[in-house]
């Protein structure tokens, strides 16, 4: 009998956002237990472009070096290619994921770590062994069904698939990470808005040796643009590579009023043969599979002591690659405040601030995601291939562009506009990290919210301004290389001085015994503080006198700071800390 199972957490699904729980909350010390329906991980390379964001989350986890190890780096994603097939006329190339030499720095001043592309078939049994191995419980085969939750706790109602007996598991908490047909979410009744479904899309998983087309341009995405690709999908045709340059992922649309897609073997290589634009190329079809385009998010995550993430609360398409980013990044903004309270360091109330801080960048990146389908079209209207069904006539209109006359310079002009605005698509930086939350877990220090004075949606403003992430530098700590945001992790809160803040030592001690929680404090500055400031770039990025102090919460986001030393260090950070843990 399987009857009588409880634990602190129980987590639905083992995808992405509920292996990242599991691992942070194992990490953390907090009992939990995932279940996932189906008897192994994601079975499709669907998630790959891994983000700082992201990469941080793993570092903190100690498995970033693993993590690079899987990926295929940077370099290879280096340009998006607009083409009419692999083999056919390319029409331009946007330099990605901070591959353009003047992004490059971007990306390197931001994080410690790099952007990257690991598919979902190598992070989520990454994920897994972090969890397990740090005594997370998975059981496979293990469906849920309905929930019941009362004053105490949750009782799940979960199916054996293998056995087909249901049986209760009784938790404190519950996390919903079971994706986009959330039935967690669906019971709760969390508040949705936008659409499912928008449109239709195939996964084409084969492998081909396609090294002649790709490699003097390496790109983890071609985009193809011919006539039938604008029918359902994501407004383009794709060749995804998975691993280079053998193993790919077509993407193509379908017209759902036609009822579901049932493709053969034999049309999905035709599909494949057209994206490539040679049948001659040796395909092998390994899986094919249908999703939606969808346009949706929750209003709120939670409700009493169930709190839903990743494709559970943010529905939308992969155009961005922020939705698995986000699902990870959910987990480290929800792990470390349901260890707080279950350890009895913070009232409940603090984990209110997690629907507070991550509903406005469900909101931002199902927006983001969306609105880059929309910036297909105008692609497609310059080459001409939108002014005729004929595609004698489509040839001849994209050959037009080639000429010098005033309405070819226009047609140019248009191309080369609404390609380069794909940067909107592939070089968001500050859609990636500049997140800023808002919320009871956040301390104002009564300055106004710094202005961006570059385009917030493709750059990142480094910022020490409470609800920002911690800010990136490097230094020396004990001879080693660190970054300001190793100082912090591992589920604990650290306080960040410099010279002249030594008081703040004093307070830091009795705030955390108060409080029953360790709070270490890190002075950075000139050799001999605990972080040398080696190339003075936190005297630069630091926004607080070097007497003042930054409280960094466990999730590297800033969640209050001291301008300058102040006459009762104790009690300021005594309140700002209370507050944030709800303990007022
Ligand atoms: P996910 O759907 O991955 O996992 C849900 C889990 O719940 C599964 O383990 C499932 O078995 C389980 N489950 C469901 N119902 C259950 C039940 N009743 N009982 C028990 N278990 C249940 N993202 C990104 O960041 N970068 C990218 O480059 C891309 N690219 C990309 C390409 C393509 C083609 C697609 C289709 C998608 C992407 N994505 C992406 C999106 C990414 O795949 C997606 O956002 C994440 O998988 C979401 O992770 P979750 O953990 O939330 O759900």
């Amino acid at each position: 009998m399987a009857d009588g199972i409880s634990t602190d957490v129980l987590i639905v699904g083992a995808g992405p956002a509920g292996l990242a729980a599991s691992a942070l909350l194992s990490m953390y010390g907090i009992e939990n237990l995932v279940i996932n329906k189906y008897g192994w991980l994601a079975n499709t390379p669907r998630a790959h472009i891994t983000n700082q964001g992201t990469m941080q989350v793993l570092r903190d986890l100690g498995i970033e070096d693993r993590a690079m190890a899987l990926a295929s780096k940077q370099k290879l994603m280096a340009n998006n290619v607009f083409c009419h097939s692999l083999a056919g006329e390319e029409f331009g190339r946007v330099l990605s994921w901070g591959n353009h030499p003047a992004r490059k720095a971007d990306y390197e001043l931001a994080s410690p770590t790099e952007i990257c592309d690991i598919p979902q078939t190598y992070m989520e049994p990454l994920l897994l062994e972090a969890a397990a191995s740090r005594g997370g419980k998975i059981r496979f085969n293990t469906e849920f069904l309905r929930l019941d939750q009362d004053d105490g706790g949750v009782t799940a109602h979960v199916r054996d698939r293998l056995s087909s007996q249901e049986f209760p598991i009784r938790a404190r908490y519950m996390i919903g990470a079971d994706g986009a047909r959330s039935a967690v979410a669906e019971q709760l009744g969390l508040p949705m808005t936008g659409q499912m479904a928008l449109s239709g899309s195939m996964n084409i998983l084969f492998d081909a040796d396609l090294t002649k087309f790709v490699a003097h341009r390496p790109s983890v995405l071609y985009w193809v643009l011919q006539p039938g690709a604008r029918t359902g999908g994501i407004g383009a045709g794709v060749v995804r590579m998975v691993r280079p340059w053998n193993e790919w992922l077509a993407i193509w649309g379908y017209d759902t009023s036609k009822g579901e897609l049932k493709l053969t073997d034999d049309e999905a290589v035709k599909i494949v043969h057209q994206l490539i634009g040679d049948d001659t190329i040796p395909v092998t079809i390994r899986s094919t599979s249908t999703w939606t385009v969808n346009n949706m998010w929750a209003t709120e995550f939670s409700k009493g002591r169930v709190f839903c993430m990743g494709d559970a609360v943010h529905r939308h398409p992969p155009l961005n690659g922020l939705g698995s980013n986000t699902s990870i990044q959910d987990a480290y903004n929800l792990a470390w405040k349901l260890a707080a309270v279950l350890k009895g360091q913070a009232g409940p109330g603090l984990l209110d601030s997690y629907s507070v801080e991550r509903v406005p960048v469900a909101e931002t990146i199902v927006s983001r995601a969306n609105n880059s389908i929309k910036d297909y079209p105008p692609i497609f209207d310059a080459l001409g291939m939108t002014a005729s069904d004929d595609p004698v006539r489509v040839e001849e209109l994209m050959a037009a562009r080639k000429g010098a006359s005033d309405d070819a310079k226009a047609q140019r002009r248009a191309l080369n506009d609404a390609i380069r605005r794909k940067n909107y698509e592939f070089n968001t930086h500050g859609v990636e990290l500049g997140t800023r939350y808002a919320s009871g877990a956040v301390v104002s220090d009564g300055t106004p919210e710094p202005e961006f004075i570059r385009d917030p949606e493709l750059y990142y403003h480094p910022t020490t301004w409470p609800g920002a992430r911690l800010p990136h530098v490097w230094l020396d700590h004990g001879g080693k290389r660190v970054s300001s945001v190793d100082l912090g992790g591992k589920g604990r809160f650290v306080l960040l001085t410099g010279p002249g803040g030594e008081d703040w030592r004093a307070a830091a001690a009795a705030v955390g015994k108060k409080l029953g929680l360790d709070l270490p404090v890190v002075s950075i500055g000139p050799d001999g503080s605990d972080a040398h400031d080696i190339y003075a770039d936190w005297y630069y990025q630091s926004g607080v006198q070097e007497d003042g102090a930054i409280l960094v919460r466990p999730d590297n986001y800033v969640g209050w700071r001291a301008d300058v030393m102040v006459e009762a260090p104790e009690q300021a950070l005594g309140a700002a800390l209370s507050q944030i843990l709800a303990r007022q």
